[in-house]
């Protein structure tokens, strides 16, 4: 079945089936590989990518659920001031280690930024309590959150 989905700001019209999810149309048909499989089922967040601003596991969202909604991925996130100011606190503080969730950190710390310019500790923690990270970079995360919250004193 033809499904149209707008990625990033463009649309791509995709044959799969409705139940397939927004994860391996992404990967598998778009070719945007910065969204990364972990889980399957919603418990890890490598797969995270905004759909109308909301931080989303595209493993678990059918494509026939996202109808005209706006999807953004980790290849387009920098272009979108909270998105921005998290990709540079990222690099100031060297946030990675293996790097395999940090596209699913990176989109919930930036859906985070957009709608809290100032997020506290419990906001982080509530924000990124489903985002797992196997090197332990919770701690960076958060500070790399905070730095890009005192970059504009705007959030966005
Ligand atoms: S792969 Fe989607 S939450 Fe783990
Ligand atoms: S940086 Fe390795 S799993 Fe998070």
């Amino acid at each position: 079945m033809a499904f149209v989905i707008k990625v990033n700001g463009n649309s791509h019209s995709v044959d799969v089936d409705g139940d397939t999810p927004l994860l391996w149309v992404l990967r598998d048909v778009l070719g945007m590989t910065g969204t990364k499989f972990g889980c399957g089922a919603a418990l890890c967040g490598a797969c995270t990518v905004h759909v109308d601003g909301v931080a989303t596991r595209s493993c678990v969202t059918p494509i026939d659920s996202v109808g005209s909604s706006e999807i953004t991925t980790i290849e387009a996130i920098g272009a979108t001031a909270a998105g921005a100011k998290i990709q540079k606190a990222w690099l100031d503080l060297e946030v990675v280690q293996c790097g395999y969730c940090q596209s699913g950190q990176i989109m919930s710390a930036s859906a985070l930024l957009a709608s809290n310019s100032h997020p506290t500790d419990a906001d982080i923690d509530e924000a990124m309590s489903g985002n797992i990270c196997r090197c332990g970079t919770y701690l960076r995360i958060r500070d790399a959150i905070k730095q890009a919250a005192q970059s504009s004193g705007q959030g966005g």
